[in-house]
């Protein structure tokens, strides 16, 4: 059996809480021979300050490099804010994306039945609800220059961020979402701002030619940004697959998630091009960030975290029944009433972070066997 090099990266506030329920989920599939890794342990964002003065050091970058894949628990908080602007916890996680190239990030949105209704939706918006979610991960305005706050003349301030995206860069993301979609409902819902934005009509018109040039047989509709949002809130089962840019995806992700239950529901994958030797570079991380108002409390749901596993076991190692059974897992959980605060209702009785995580390493030992 081939051994994998996993690279932990915990981060901060909760990301070193759910990252430990992800360890015994690997312990489990390593004691019953479904999966072998070779795991390692090294700091990002925040704690990486502390340590060395930057979010992500050169030697951690180098490790990164050398992973077959990478898990990433979250970073950030309070205690950073009067660090530099370069060297912000968030940096850290942007240097990753940008170094690996990892232009793909997929952010499924599932409603598991446990959980129609924990929703913010009613029951029947929710029910069957699957989404995929394909943000492009390394352009626009996240990276796009110029970027900077200068002083005018008269003492104030103008800041700049710059929207920047290349044929290529939508071409590829697009051929992602293309893809997945074939897989699944065979939809793609585009969706930009091309009545306000340059890079949104290039983005359409590229999408445009893709689709009719290599992808005809999968339905294509065009929406702009503001009104997939609200298509999301009102009826968010018309969607199958979405494909957006970096920022109208970061918003519209954590906008979807509260259509499971909860933003500690939805894990992610960012994935580099498939190079030549079939491997590709894979960073698995939950939607989610640090959540300071739990931090330390026991309280965040590792099920984003343990979900990001899963992507993980089946993008990068073609793991598909270990990657089956640790989402089987987590629906038995569910299935079985675990439930932490975010998720829980009146009647529920609530579970910790460590108290959900032992609920699924349970759940996965018995669909062992
Ligand atoms: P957040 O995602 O950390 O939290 C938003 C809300 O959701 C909070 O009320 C939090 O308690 C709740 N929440 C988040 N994850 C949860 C979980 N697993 N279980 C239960 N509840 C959960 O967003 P924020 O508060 O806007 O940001 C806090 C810090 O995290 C900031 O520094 C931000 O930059 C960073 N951040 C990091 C990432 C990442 O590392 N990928 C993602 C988003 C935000
Ligand atoms: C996310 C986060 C990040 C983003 C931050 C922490 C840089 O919100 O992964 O969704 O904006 O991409
Ligand atoms: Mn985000």
């Amino acid at each position: 059996m081939t051994t994998y090099k996993l690279l932990l990266l915990p981060g901060d506030g909760i990301g070193p809480e759910v990252m430990a329920e992800v360890e015994r989920v690997v312990a489990v599939l390593g004691e019953a021979g479904l999966a072998s890794f070779e795991t390692e342990t090294d700091l990002v964002g925040g704690a990486a300050v502390d340590a060395h003065g930057v979010p992500l050091a050169d030697a951690t970058l180098a490790r990164a490099r050398a992973a077959d894949a990478i898990l990433l628990g979250a970073v950030g908080g309070p205690k950073w804010t009067g660090v530099a602007y370069e060297n912000r916890p968030e940096a850290g996680l942007l240097r990753l994306r940008k170094d690996l190239l990892l232009f793909a990030n997929l952010r499924p949105a599932l409603c598991y039945p446990a959980l129609a209704d924990a929703s913010a939706l009613k029951r029947e918006l929710v029910e069957g609800l699957d989404i995929m979610i394909v943000r492009e991960l390394t352009g626009g305005v996240y990276f796009g220059e110029p970027k900077e706050i200068t002083t005018l003349p008269d003492g104030s301030k103008r800041a700049v961020d710059t929207q920047v995206y290349t044929t290529g860069e939508i071409d590829r993301i697009a051929r992602v979402a293309f893809d997945l979609a074939r897989k699944r409902g065979n939809r793609v819902a585009s969706v930009e701002k091309n009545n306000v934005m340059k890079s949104g009509v290039l983005w359409k018109e590229v999408v445009t030619q893709l689709h009719a040039a290599e992808y005809a047989d999968v339905e294509l509709e065009h929406v702009l940004a503001d009104n997939c949002a609200m298509q999301l809130v009102r009826r968010p089962k018309q969607y199958d697959v979405l494909v957006t840019d970096n920022l109208f995806g970061d918003i519209l992700s954590d906008a979807a998630s509260m259509l499971t239950g909860s933003l500690g529901m939805l894990p992610s994958a960012s994935l580099g091009e498939v190079g030549a030797d079939g491997t590709r570079a894979a960073l698995y991380e939950p939607v989610h960030g640090s959540a300071p108002d739990i931090a330390g409390k026991d309280a965040a749901n590792p099920l984003a975290m343990i979900g990001s596993l899963a992507m993980c076991l089946r993008y990068s190692f073609g793991l598909g029944e270990a990657a089956d059974l640790v989402d089987g897992a987590i629906t038995d959980a569910l299935a079985g009433g675990a439930r932490t605060r975010d998720i829980a209702s009146e009647d529920s009785k609530v579970l910790g972070t460590k108290g959900m995580g032992e609920a699924v390493v349970a759940a996965l030992k018995s669909r062992i066997g």
